[in-house]
């Protein structure tokens, strides 16, 4: 059955500016009159709060196998309890992560793919939902990283993994530009390096193609 609505992500490593830019272009959809919904990965549903403090609070430092299946878990409930039944309402659904950042995070960054393919268990958590428009908020690991200090500093929650070291981060960085190579049809690189109204307008330049479709 082909969706109605339509799921577009927002993608990049931890400071990206992602979040700012998904409520842009949430406000931005609603003015073109589009039904939208914002949601994210993990914690959007009651069941995946309780699992995003489990993977994010720092209380427990999971094996990279149990994080990868959390992280996965919470995808599969999000999927058919919020975002498949929001498209078939027709609703366009921007989600703020998906299953692109399990394949820098988990499988490129914690090295879990090496000489085993795992692709088959992100399909499986998807259950066959897969994006139309990924967007990948592209801006370099250090840059990114000295947002997310400079927010910790002013009180804003930090998480187990914005606290890992330069390097992983640099790591899922290097991932992102693969993964983008990889799906083009699908994945948008976006320059998140300029200020925040520039990045707006190439993202709604995008979508404009889309509303037409
Ligand atoms: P965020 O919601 O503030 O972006 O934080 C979520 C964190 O979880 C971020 O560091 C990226 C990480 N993450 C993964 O490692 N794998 C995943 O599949 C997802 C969705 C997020």
């Amino acid at each position: 059955m082909k969706n109605m609505g339509r799921l577009i992500t927002f993608e990049g490593g931890d400071g990206c500016g992602k979040s700012t830019q998904l409520k842009l272009t949430a406000d931005w959809l609603r003015g073109q009159g589009k039904d939208v919904l914002e949601t994210r990965q993990p914690g959007a549903t009651p069941l995946g709060v309780e699992i995003r403090s489990l993977l994010l609070s720092g209380e427990f430092v999971p094996v990279p196998e149990c994080e990868l299946l959390l992280f996965l878990a919470d995808r599969a409930q999000h999927v058919q309890t919020v975002i498949q039944p929001a498209l078939a309402k027709g609703q366009w659904v921007l989600c703020d992560r998906y299953s692109d950042s399990t394949l820098a995070y988990q499988l490129a960054a914690r090295g879990l793919a090496e000489g085993v393919d795992l692709k088959p268990m992100l399909a499986f958590a998807e259950a066959g939902c897969v994006p139309e428009q990924t967007f990948w908020l592209d801006v370099s690991a250090e840059i990114a990283l000295k947002r997310v200090r400079a927010r910790t500093d002013m009180g804003a929650e930090s998480t187990r993994l914005d606290e890992e070291a330069l390097s992983f981060h640099e790591r899922v960085h290097a991932a992102f530009i693969v993964i983008c190579q990889q799906y083009p049809e699908r994945m948008l690189r976006i320059d998140a390096g300029v200020d925040i109204g520039k990045i707006q307008k190439n993202i709604q330049n995008q979508l404009e193609a889309l509303l037409l479709a």
